[in-house]
């Protein structure tokens, strides 16, 4: 599965021949599904396994309506009903026999991704990768008892993960560098902007910032400085002007290094450093609030105000998707590229 680009850039013979490698997806849930959406769009067959019956029975028709939403936005050339052949779903783990690529997206729970992977493993052959969509569970410890801990690692996808750029490919401790390096290379086909994390940590990278920042905002707001709807116009206001076009290191270095390297002198001794999880979280958690799922959270909503944020949620994520590409990532690559041979468009 090796491949190589061409000088100009172009998808080589090697990539366009990875488009057809057979792939497999454990668990069809919210992420599940939008991964296998991604995986099919890029031209993979997918076997999909869920013990769920009811998971497995409405699996093509999630999918379904997530490529034809991708079909609308432009970023599908085949009909959702064409591609959508590529699909099974099984409760037989046999079903992933011909896989290549597994990625794990089961409930985040250790012991059961361990023995998903167990179960993964005695299905496919030795060399099939095998990627574990956990948000934070070190992959060193789900490699443990695997008979080939050397293909195991993290392939951590954002939401909607058929329209994120993101992704994080975590090395374990005894992950091979070179299948890490094979994942990064077909990300490029799944319309990735891909990340390594070369030893693996906790919470990975976005998570450990992500919780940083989560920390920092919640003491501003239980302490009383800043109400929650101020903490969000701030950050949306000033990170959401960058963030998607440079990394924190890019902007130090767009907007002068030194007056940050000052700030820091002051600052970070009087940023909070609790281990406690906030109060205020906990309150909201135990009210019964999920967030715009059950139309309760930080914020009121009636589930009709719910249903619209999430409906301007996703029109947002296509925009973003589409402002990125203008202005690609700093890898030196066509980064906004999808390799050709795979049958999406306006990647
Ligand atoms: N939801 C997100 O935004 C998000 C983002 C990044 C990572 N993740 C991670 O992705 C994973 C899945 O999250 P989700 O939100 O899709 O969860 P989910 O609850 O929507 O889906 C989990 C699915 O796994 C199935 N499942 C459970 N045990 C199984 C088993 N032993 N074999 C086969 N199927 C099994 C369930 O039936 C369910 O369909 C978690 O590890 C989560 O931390 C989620």
């Amino acid at each position: 599965m090796k491949s190589r680009k061409s000088r100009k850039g172009k998808a080589s013979a090697g990539e366009r021949a990875t488009a057809g490698v057979p792939t497999g997806v454990v668990g069809l849930g919210l992420m599940g599904i939008s991964i296998a959406t991604c995986l099919l769009a890029a031209g993979h067959p997918v076997a999909g396994i869920d013990l769920d019956g009811r998971k497995r029975r409405s699996a093509a028709g999630r999918i379904r309506a997530l490529l034809e939403e991708m079909r609308r936005q432009k970023l599908l050339r085949e009909r959702p009903v064409a591609v959508l052949r590529r699909f099974a779903a099984a409760d037989d783990y046999a079903a992933l026999r011909d896989a290549q690529v597994v990625v794990e997206a089961i409930t985040e729970n250790v012991e059961t991704k361990k023995r998903v992977i167990a179960s993964v493993e005695a299905a496919v052959g030795p060399a099939t990768i095998i990627g574990s969509n956990t948000s934070a569970i070190p992959i060193s410890l789900l490699q443990k008892d695997a008979a080939y801990p050397e293909r195991v690692l993290g392939t951590h996808w954002a939401e909607p993960a058929h329209v994120t750029r993101f992704m994080e490919i975590i090395c374990g401790e005894q992950t091979d560098p070179q299948n890490a390096e094979c994942v990064r290379v077909l990300s490029r086909f799944w319309g990735k902007e891909a990340s390594i994390v070369r030893r693996d940590i906790r919470g990975f990278i976005t998570n450990r910032c992500m919780y940083a920042l989560l920390r920092e905002a919640f003491h501003l707001v239980e302490s009383g400085y800043a109400t929650i709807e101020d903490v969000d116009r701030s950050l949306r206001n000033d990170f959401g002007y960058w963030i998607t076009f440079a990394g924190p290191f890019r902007y130090m270095d767009l907007t002068g290094v030194p007056a940050y390297e000052t700030v820091m002198r002051d600052l970070l001794p009087e940023l909070c450093r609790s281990t406690e999880v906030p109060r205020l979280i906990s309150d909201v958690v135990k009210s019964g609030a999920q967030g715009v799922a059950n139309a309760r959270g930080f914020y009121k909503y009636t589930p009709a105000s719910a249903r619209r944020w999430e409906k301007r949620f996703l029109e947002f994520t296509y925009d973003i998707r589409a402002l990125a590409l203008k202005y690609p990532g700093d890898s030196g690559e066509r980064a906004g590229a999808r390799p050709r041979a795979g049958k999406t468009v306006g990647q």
